[in-house]
């Protein structure tokens, strides 16, 4: 009987696990609802527009708000209402409107029911997103002003918020009149409204064998919103698409799914699909020449649908909006949550995501070595292994920051503990690495065993720290130890609880070079609806996992990111990967494109996908170089390390079903390539270092579309195989197998260098261009200097005190400017001001370091003795002999050097050479 019982469970798992263990198997589409399988999305797309028949009422200002009630046309009368409440009638009662005003061009919508009526609930609003400086920029509103039955409120200088009461329709335009965005413009909104469930009326859902109580039936909310004078829309991952959004419906649209946003564990995905992923953020930016950018953002963390409608798409309709400005219409549906939405005016690309950060938080700044290279695999078996794979790097002189362990270093999937047969002494195995300057990362999931004799489960179990199950049982989902259960994140006590497991004493084995890696918190429950969790299970507070399934992952990676705060007392920047997200996720940790595939299709998405994420807010991001599933040919992998060394989140990974794929497994000539590759990476750190920090700080992204550095030149708004890295170089990556040639847009008026070579392009030509497998093209933009460090070390801890280059690109003025941030790669110091930012200015033959820093005195300074040993100057005449170095008064020399200190053949360039200069001081370099 036993035996059958444990064949039977044996069965089981296979079964489930299959899946995630072979490359056998494709995309599983049939494990997933579409969205005509998915009813409030079905119902919601069936809605023809102006099917929306509320109004606004009773329009007034209050508490600094503009406040509105909402209810249908024709039953302004309670009486009616009432009548219509008793016969069952749905959608009748008002709904509450407000609209804030916060600083920077910033408008708030939220709707939701009228507490005051006794809905069945109080419906979710998702905590911990928004950030609590926001709240204060809020704007106290006054007053209202009516122009012809619009409700009218000052925005900024520029532009003003209108509510509308008649129809009812938010829109943000101009000061002249020009539309920027609008919801419900036509008439699409709907809000369903909780409420007693109807004799013989069925609530469930069912789908694949399981069913979907949903005790409080429909709920779901849609809407229409408008973005005017836009070319194309933007944002909302996670997707493998195209960075253009394209359209979902509309005319000639055959196929039509929209983009999906339910955080799930999709194996193998597509590489060109609307298809939901990991994470999710409902995040929509537009873009056109003549206005610029806007943003639309919606709070909820319940699936959400949302098609992009083509032109022409309501041609049946009568509606005719304002003529002149071109116009994309987007439709929004979510199952669940409120109504809690942001318009951002822009009018930049920067300004639009300064907003949306200033609202969700800008990316933590990472320690220094999290910016490097990471060595990942499903997995290193043990501590030779380990061992191993460390020493070949240095071997094949090629650096690495990380080694990463996957599930397979625990103790039968439990978390926090070692199989230690094969890691029989991790501090020590943590320790050799750390000499070298090395990190570990561990992999800590959100599903615990359930297993009596582990002491998180018996905890967790004992303190109700489980998310429930509809019956209010602890929920039991299948993952990778086989029964598990969850950690029910949403609770801050629970939350609290998790962050002190990561304590040297908790954690045994642990060593502060350790870091985390949490993965399969979408959450992935191998036997649950579509691989996940049932959206009926209960979390704290008796809200459901249909109502915040899409920020699970988002909690999880915040307890986690605290619980490595705390175990250094505050002294250590954590870092911590995560696989879902949500809005916010950017102040916790980076985040990767989870399981792609060995194929140049998924090289090439990779980068529309990291693009999207810096779009919303995700500076910290990157795909897992050479696919995760399959064996890449060597061409491709070797393309792969050519992309990834731009990605900010930069780690080889692979499934442990394929072959061995360490860089110097494919020969000499193919190590050598992808040494360089990395090298590439660690010479430009000082240069991504400083970019992580303006995204800290202002949420500019690492990587960047190109038409955010070029925003009025059309012809970057479609392209996604380019990318900009900060404002400085232009990367074409190489997508397809033998490629001989390539063409690369060039946009602006200045002039490009070749990183390699140094020559010179011309600005706003398409160029045609040979390519070898050296390098893919990568240009700097005239007009910029770069800050490098050119010596090759094991790791980024090595190349601390190393001096720097600066590579100065001059534009046709003859002129360049660029910037440097240097801190301690690792403390929180930086937040009282100990750091180095300077700005570098070439002008009139002159180099100028000037400080950007606020003065900082005492323990706050951050001191270094780094100097620049080189200043390279790329379009100046070779003529110059010399430089005069002030206030030091000394001479260096200027004469030809090389580009890059890199074996074989590289250019000679002109060259300041040893100007003695340190990067912490004020100094001017005078060309002579
Ligand atoms: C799924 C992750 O996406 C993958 O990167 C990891 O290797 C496996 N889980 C095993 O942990």
């Amino acid at each position: 009987m036993k035996y059958t019982h444990n064949l039977y469970l044996y069965l089981l798992v296979i079964l489930l696990v299959a899946p995630h263990l072979t490359t056998v198997f494709s995309w599983k589409k049939d494990e997933f609802r579409n969205c005509n399988q998915t009813p409030f999305c079905k119902r919601a797309r069936s809605r023809k527009p102006m099917s929306c028949n509320l109004i606004a009422t009773h329009v007034e200002v209050s508490d600094g708000d503009l406040k509105a009630f909402l209810v249908p046309k024709n039953q302004e009368n309670q009486e009616e209402d009432q009548e219509n409440q008793e016969k069952g009638e749905i959608h009748s009662k008002a709904l509450i409107l407000s609209l804030s005003v916060y600083s920077d061009g910033i408008l708030r919508l939220k709707i939701d029911e009228d507490p005051s009526l006794d809905p069945p609930k109080k419906r979710f609003e998702v905590p911990d997103v928004i950030e609590s400086g926001f709240l204060e920029k809020k704007l106290w509103l006054e007053s209202v002003e009516n122009k012809g039955g619009l409700n009218v409120v000052y925005l900024n200088g520029e532009y003003e918020a209108v509510l509308r009461s008649d129809p009812f329709e938010v829109l943000v335009r101009g000061k002249d009149g020009k539309s920027v965005m609008s919801l419900n413009s036509h008439g699409l909104f709907d809000f369903e409204q909780l409420r007693v469930k109807k004799e013989g009326e069925d609530w469930e859902e069912r789908w694949k064998g399981h069913t979907d109580r949903r005790p409080y039936g429909p709920q779901s909310i849609s809407f229409d919103v408008s973005f005017y004078d836009v070319s194309f829309v933007y944002g909302i991952p996670e997707h493998a698409t195209s960075l253009a959004l394209k359209p979902t419906r509309g005319p000639g649209v055959d196929d039509s799914e929209p983009y999906r946003l339910f955080n799930l564990d999709v194996f193998e995905y597509l590489h060109e699909s609307p298809f939901g992923l990991y994470g999710s953020i409902p995040f929509m930016l537009g873009h056109g020449k003549s206005r610029g950018t806007s943003g639309f953002f919606w709070l909820n963390a319940a699936e959400m649908q949302i098609d992009v409608l083509k032109d022409g798409w309501d041609a049946e309709s009568s509606i005719t909006l304002p003529s002149g400005q071109s116009r994309i219409d987007t439709f929004w549906m979510s199952e669940a949550g409120v109504v809690d939405a942001f318009f951002f005016v822009g009018p930049g690309p920067k300004d639009v995501i300064r907003q949306y950060t200033s609202v969700t938080g800008t990316s933590a700044l990472p320690q220094l070595f999290a910016t490097a290279y990471h060595q990942c695999r499903w997995n290193y078996r043990d501590e030779e292994d380990v061992q191993n794979v460390d020493s070949k790097f240095d071997e094949h002189d090629i650096p690495y920051d990380v080694l990463w362990l996957d599930i397979e270093h625990t103790d039968g999937k439990k978390y926090f503990t070692w199989d230690r047969a094969l890691f029989p002494n991790p501090e020590d195995m943590q320790k050799k690495l750390a000499a070298k300057g090395r990190k570990m990362v561990t992999i800590v999931d959100p599903h615990i065993k359930r297993d009596n004799s582990y002491h998180i489960h018996k905890e967790a179990t004992e303190k109700g720290y489980y998310v429930k199950d509809a019956n209010g049982n602890d929920y039991d989902g299948w993952c990778w130890p086989g029964s598990s259960s969850y950690i029910d994140m949403v609770n801050p006590e629970i939350r609290s609880w998790w962050g002190e497991k990561f304590s040297y004493q908790e954690y045994v084995g642990s060593t502060p070079s350790l870091y985390i890696w949490n993965d399969m918190n979408e959450p992935s429950v191998f036997n649950g609806p579509e691989i996940s969790m049932p959206r009926d299970a209960l979390h704290y507070g008796n809200v459901e996992h249909r109502e915040l399934h899409n920020a699970y992952g988002y909690y999880f990676h915040m307890a986690t990111a605290g619980g490595l705060v705390k175990r250094e007392s505050g002294n250590d920047r954590p870092f911590v990967l995560s696989r879902a997200f949500f809005p916010g996720t950017q102040k916790y940790g980076a985040v990767w494109t989870g399981d792609n595939t060995a194929e140049w299709e998924q090289l090439r998405v990779s980068v529309p996908m990291v693009l999207t994420l810096g779009l919303t807010g995700l500076a910290f991001s990157g795909a897992d170089v050479g696919g995760f599933f399959g064996n890449p040919e060597p061409e491709l992998l070797l393309r792969w390390y050519q992309v990834g060394a731009y990605y900010p989140f930069f780690r080889g990974h692979a499934h442990h079903d394929t072959k061995r794929r360490e860089p110097w497994l494919f020969g000499e000539r193919k190590t050598e390539l992808i040494r360089e590759a990395i090298h590439i990476r660690y010479m430009l750190l000082p240069y991504f270092y400083t970019l992580f920090r303006e995204a800290n700080v202002s949420g500019t992204p690492v990587v960047r579309p190109l038409w955010m550095e070029f925003p009025s030149d059309e012809g970057t708004f479609g392209t996604d195989e380019a990318f900009m890295v900060g404002n400085s170089i232009l990367v074409q990556g190489i997508y397809t197998e033998g490629a001989k040639q390539v063409s690369v847009y060039l946009p602006g008026e200045q002039s490009w260098y070749d990183m390699r070579t140094g020559t010179a392009y011309t600005g706003g030509v398409t160029h045609k261009l040979d390519v070898s497998e050296e390098a893919i093209p990568a240009f700097q933009r005239a007009g910029t200097i770069i800050p490098r460090k050119d010596r090759f070390r094991r790791s980024s801890k090595q190349m601390e005190n190393d001096p720097y280059t600066l590579v100065i690109a001059l534009n046709s003025s003859r002129e360049a400017e660029g910037e440097l941030y240097v801190d301690d790669g690792k403390s929180f110091a930086f937040q009282q001001g100990s750091y180095i930012h300077r700005r570098f200015v070439f002008s009139n033959g002159k180099l100028t370091s000037i400080n950007l820093a606020p003065a900082a005195t005492g323990k706050s300074q951050f001191v270094t003795d780094c100097t620049v040993e080189r200043i390279i100057l790329l379009g100046h005449s070779p003529a110059h002999k010399g430089a005069l170095v002030e206030p030091s008064n000394q001479k260096a020399d200027v004469e030809d050097g090389p580009l890059m200190l890199r074996p074989g053949r590289t250019p000679a360039v002109p060259t300041i050479r040893k100007p003695g200069v340190r990067i912490t001081d004020d100094w001017t370099i005078r060309i002579l």
